[in-house]
């Protein structure tokens, strides 16, 4: 049966267990062009939801799109999880909070601020979002053996790119209170980036004694610029289809 909003259905990844989800549909089939030759294979398009299936090392992978923040990633991981996928990798960009991050460096995230709304709707705010230790390590040796720039620790997931990561170039030029100060909060409190999947993603996966992890490469430094470039996009996508293949083949064994 097909699944409802990612039109998938368990046969077409029965020999699939891990999945790599970037949010922007268009970077599937970006990150399935690293894959093995020839082996990438369009098999799902819904929505925000993209889906192609492809081989690394042989091994089967499935990379699916989620969309921006939590609610769509949220069906995107139920939906999943139903047709018996186990190890789900966000893929993402990300705005670094800390000077000493380097545009273009690649952040695993290991626990996550729940600045999101739809992890409550699964656990109460007291339960944390932490990464699997398993996709963690995948993640980082992937990063050591390619020899690339990475930073481990706390992201913070906000449900809005706008306000949440208080940024003043709202419609209104307003943020609410609760918001002001708050990137100077995060950032004093060794919180490393935002972004606004991972939370949820996290709890999901907790809940549900699935395996899960973000990887999340630099497209802007909050305290340096705001505007990210197309050689930085395409340099990140880049770093993120390699790292991502790599960790997932490791995670399929
Ligand atoms: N994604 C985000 O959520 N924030 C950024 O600053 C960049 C990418």
């Amino acid at each position: 049966m097909k699944q409802y909003h990612l039109q998938l259905s368990e046969d077409q990844v029965r020999d699939i267990k891990v999945v790599l989800m970037p949010g922007d549909p268009q970077r599937v089939e970006k990150i399935a062009a690293f894959a093995d030759m020839n082996s990438a294979q369009l098999i799902a398009r819904n929505r925000e939801y993209t889906s192609c299936r492809c081989k690394f090392q042989g091994i089967p992978l499935l990379i699916t799109s989620t969309g921006i923040g939590g609610p769509s990633l949220a069906i995107a991981v139920e939906e999943l999880a139903r047709i018996g996928i186990e190890v789900f990798i966000r893929v993402g960009t990300t705005g670094a909070i800390q000077p000493h991050i380097n545009l273009g460096d690649l952040i695993i995230t290991t626990g996550a601020v729940r600045l999101d709304g739809t992890s409550s709707h699964y656990a109460p705010l007291e339960y944390p979002a932490v990464a699997s230790y398993e996709v963690i390590t995948a993640l980082k040796q992937s990063c050591d053996t390619q020899n690339l720039p990475y930073h481990l620790g706390i992201t913070a997931s906000s449900d809005s790119f706008y306000p949440g990561q208080e940024r003043y170039d709202t419609y209104s030029g307003y943020v609410i209170k609760s918001f002001q100060g708050s990137l100077e909060q995060w950032r004093k409190l060794r919180v490393l980036n935002y972004e606004m999947e991972a939370a949820t993603l996290f709890t999901l996966a907790g809940v549900f004694n699935l395996k899960s992890g973000a990887i999340c490469g630099a497209i802007v430094n909050r305290t340096q610029t705001e505007k990210p470039d197309d050689s930085l996009l395409e340099l990140v996508e880049t770093r993120l289809g390699k790292i991502g293949l790599l960790a997932a083949a490791k995670l399929s064994s």
